[in-house]
């Protein structure tokens, strides 16, 4: 039985369609419930949806043997895990942004409100930037607009959040899509039910 997790949301919807045409479908999934868990023994796989910035903690303790996060979570948290395969879906990404017009003054440290510390901290360190990070759970744009911080950096998709808020992308950081992961003991234990996966899945995507 292949242990995979999946991000709950709609990124998980469309991912979970990718497994099912890949031959590892669960109908049970589709219907609806508040179940978390499901399991089609036929198939050899039991699917969890977890919450999408949890993924690299199931897959890296092996709670799931294999599973879908986005490269911003993986960038983000480090999971010690197997990156398999880019899905080629959730794609996005990663920038900083700010009022527009906005002019860094480098005399002072700048204030940047995100969910993303360590990725923040990392880009500014590689500009030789101070800044003093503001730790946000969400609603990241609302920051520069209260006074909270200078910029943010966040994920932008379509780029309307960044628009309908007076806002704009002043770089992009990296840009991200889902990634397919895997634990590194189940790598080597479930060698050939991940690699048939892969292989699926690869079928799917290109
Ligand atoms: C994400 C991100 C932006 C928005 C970008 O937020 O943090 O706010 O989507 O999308 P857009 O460019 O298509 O407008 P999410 O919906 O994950 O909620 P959050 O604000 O709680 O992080």
């Amino acid at each position: 039985m292949l242990n995979v997790a999946l991000p709950k949301g709609r990124l998980g919807e469309s991912v979970y369609d990718m497994f099912e045409k890949a031959g590892f479908g669960c109908p049970a999934i589709k219907e609806e419930s508040r179940k978390l868990i499901f399991e089609s023994v036929e198939n050899g796989v039991r699917y969890f949806w977890v919450k999408p910035s949890d993924v690299g903690v199931y897959v890296e303790r092996g709670a799931a043997d294999i599973g879908v996060a986005g490269k911003d979570i993986l960038l983000e948290y480090e999971p010690d895990i197997y990156e398999l395969a880019d899905l080629h879906c959730g794609i996005c990404r990663m920038v900083s942004a700010g009022p527009k017009g906005f002019h860094d003054d480098t005399t002072r440290t700048l204030r940047v409100a995100t969910k993303f510390s360590h990725i923040a901290q990392t880009y500014y360190t590689s500009q030789g930037r101070d800044i003093d990070i503001i730790h946000l759970n969400g609603s990241i744009e609302i920051a520069p607009l209260l006074g909270l911080s200078d910029l943010i950096v966040d994920i932008v998709e379509t780029g309307t959040t960044l628009k309908e808020n007076n806002l704009e992308v002043i770089d992009t950081i990296v840009p991200i899509s889902a990634r397919l992961i895997a634990n590194k003991a189940s790598y080597a234990f479930k060698k050939e039910e991940i690699d048939a996966v892969v292989r699926g899945i690869k079928k799917e995507t290109t």
